[in-house]
């Protein structure tokens, strides 16, 4: 069960102005279920791990061990919410016994020779997912990898195309009815970055050998234990928390993992706070660094530098493994100190001393501890940030759930691309 700590705000936040918030808190989670709040028909994903469309869950179990037995590699076309998450879990639990490559989050011609040389001489198939079914980036790397996957299999190729996309609408729905490929669906009150938990993640995390149903069996166990109305319940002390830093003039979190696998649990956290809060000229700026690494680099501004951040960490406990530090008959190094200790305890103090640092210098923290990196939990910590942003985005007075901002810059494109 994962916990938070707020203990390193000490001096940023004091417990009265956390407790100020609390009415406004209330408030927001309960306007996550008023049909007349904002965005409104887009909160499907608040009971998804109960609500979940069991037929369509079996499918993709079938449709992952069809993937798994007939293809040596999988791409997975997508961008945005329809990649970020499916990209996270996979960072942290990579596929087994298949190779899963992601085409489409770029328009790098660079990016998509290198996931063409991972299909050749190999079975594959590919799962493409957009819920607009039109989005430039994606529908392009499909049309080039459908055209390689025509010219290997033939008529054969439309049992190796998953599409994920509208139930009725839209272009890649249109074309996967038109050739009978296997369509999952985007419920239309999920929007791309709460999808996850739909066909969108569950299809290729399914596909890398996952286990899909523990994934939503944390979601599930998130989804109760966050429900509580109090400041008692971490979604709230989090959601009250950081939106204190920003009204008191912090302008950045920085979400902070001692874990590497963990840096694309980072991205999804950019996309999911900055399309939900990134609005109406307001919003901190999230942002993600991978400690120690980022320590020898970003570690200088963050402690002291401007004085306008303020960390979430995310510290994993038991990893699963561990290595112990070997005793050296020279002790060239001087590090004999640590012989026979793990390198977890090295990692633990590094973590603790980086928070009493970083506090005394102007950048405190809130802290997530996760006892164990499981799929299970790796299923809640997905499913309390969801619900987090729901409530600060509601705190912040946004609507949490659209993105009309992302609009401009296609405008833009189409019209330079003579886009009829
Ligand atoms: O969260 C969002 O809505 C966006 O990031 C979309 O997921 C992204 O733009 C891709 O859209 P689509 O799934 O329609 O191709």
């Amino acid at each position: 069960m994962l916990s938070l700590d707020l203990s390193k705000l000490e001096g940023a936040v004091s417990a009265e102005e956390l407790a100020s918030l609390e009415a406004e808190t209330a408030k927001a989670h309960a306007a996550l279920y008023d049909p007349a709040s904002k965005g409104s028909d887009f909160v499907g994903w608040l009971k998804l791990p109960e609500t979940y469309d069991k037929e369509e869950f079996a499918r993709i179990q079938k449709a992952a061990a069809k993937i798994r037995s007939d293809s040596d590699v999988l791409v997975v076309i997508g961008i945005g919410g329809s990649y970020l998450g499916a990209r996270a879990v996979l960072e942290v639990f990579p596929a087994e016994g298949i190779d899963i490559c992601f085409a489409g989050c770029s328009l790098s011609p660079n990016e998509l020779k290198k996931v063409e040389k991972k299909i050749q001489g190999k079975n594959w198939s590919i799962n493409v997912i957009s819920k607009s079914g039109g989005t430039t980036e994606p529908a392009v790397a499909f049309r080039v990898f459908r055209d390689l996957l025509v010219k290997q299999y033939g008529k054969e190729a439309d049992k190796r195309i998953y599409a994920t996309t509208d139930k009725a609408r839209g272009a890649l729905k249109s074309l996967a009815d038109a050739n009978g490929w296997e369509t999952f669906v985007v419920p239309d009150d999920v929007g791309g970055r709460y999808s996850v938990l739909t066909a969108v993640g569950l299809l290729p995390i399914a596909a890398a050998g996952v286990d899909i149903t523990e994934l939503m069996g944390g979601a599930y166990d998130a989804m109760v234990r966050f429900d509580e109305r109090s400041m008692e319940n971490p979604v709230w002390q989090y959601a009250a928390a950081r939106n204190v830093l920003y009204r008191k003039g912090k302008k950045i979190e920085l979400y902070c993992t001692y874990e590497p696998s963990y840096s694309f649990v980072g991205e999804w956290l950019k996309q999911l706070f900055g399309e939900s809060e990134g609005k109406e000229g307001k919003a901190l700026w999230p942002a993600s660094a991978q400690f120690t690494t980022d320590l020898h680099s970003l570690g200088q501004y963050i402690q002291d530098g401007e004085r306008d951040l303020f960390e979430t960490v995310i510290y994993v406990d038991d990893t699963g493994c561990d290595v112990a530090i070997p005793y050296s008959d020279d002790n060239g190094d001087n590090l004999n100190y640590l012989a026979g200790k793990p390198l977890s305890f090295v990692r633990e103090m590094a973590f603790q001393g980086t928070l009493a640092a970083h506090k005394d210098g102007g950048a405190p923290s809130i802290v997530l501890r996760i006892p164990q990196m499981t799929v299970r939990a790796l299923g809640e910590l997905l499913y309390f940030f969801e619900l987090s942003c729901g409530v600060s985005g509601h705190i912040l007075g946004v609507n949490p759930f659209n993105q009309p901002g992302v609009e401009a810059y296609k405008k833009n494109m189409f019209a330079l691309l003579g886009r009829p």
